[in-house]
């Protein structure tokens, strides 16, 4: 595990941006044009990562290389009022998934955020993700809220 470096950024974005099309409801991607959507969310994401309070750490195998990554940090002053650490987003490259890599990457996240004096995680996951859920609910994760959405006629 190591922090993230400068080259890790353009393929963090590229798996940012995989994920997050997937998680766009079918209603939604039949009306969006997929070009327009990356270059908007290409504009949300660097912000995503780089605020100040965030940290993105690097699953990396024995010579370095990129396995996988979870970003995480303080939810910001202001959102609430007790001190709520998030998971921005995971994610692990498909010829090292099911070997326990995303496990560790949140309990990193989690120790990580425990030592900024963080004591309650949070994160919001896609329901048509029922992998990172399963991740989730293993790691503890209950459901709190849930997103809804409909097309007006
Ligand atoms: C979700 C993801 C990060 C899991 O990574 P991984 O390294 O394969 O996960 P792990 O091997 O650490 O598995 C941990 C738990 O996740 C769940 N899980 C992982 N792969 C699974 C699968 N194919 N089917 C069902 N559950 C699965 C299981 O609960 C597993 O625990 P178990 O091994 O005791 O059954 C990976 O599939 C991924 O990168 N997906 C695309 C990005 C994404 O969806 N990110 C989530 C954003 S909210």
């Amino acid at each position: 595990m190591r922090d993230a470096r400068e080259d890790d950024y353009t393929t963090i974005y590229d798996c940012m941006t995989e994920t997050a099309w997937k998680d766009v409801p079918e209603e939604e991607k039949v009306i969006s044009d997929r070009s327009l959507w990356e270059q908007f969310f290409r504009g949300i994401a660097k912000p995503l990562i780089e605020r100040p309070g965030r940290k993105v750490f690097i699953a990396c195998d024995d010579d370095n290389d990129f396995m996988g990554y979870v970003i995480t940090g303080g939810m910001g002053e202001g959102s609430s009022v007790i001190p709520v650490g998030m998971i921005f987003d995971i994610f692990v490259l498909e010829q090292f998934r099911k070997r326990g890599i995303a496990k560790m990457l949140v309990e990193v996240a989690e120790e990580y955020c425990r030592q900024q004096g963080i004591w309650r995680m949070k994160l919001e996951v896609a329901a048509n993700n029922p992998v990172a859920i399963d991740l989730y609910r293993k790691a503890g994760f209950k459901d709190e809220r849930t997103l809804m959405g409909k097309n007006l006629s």
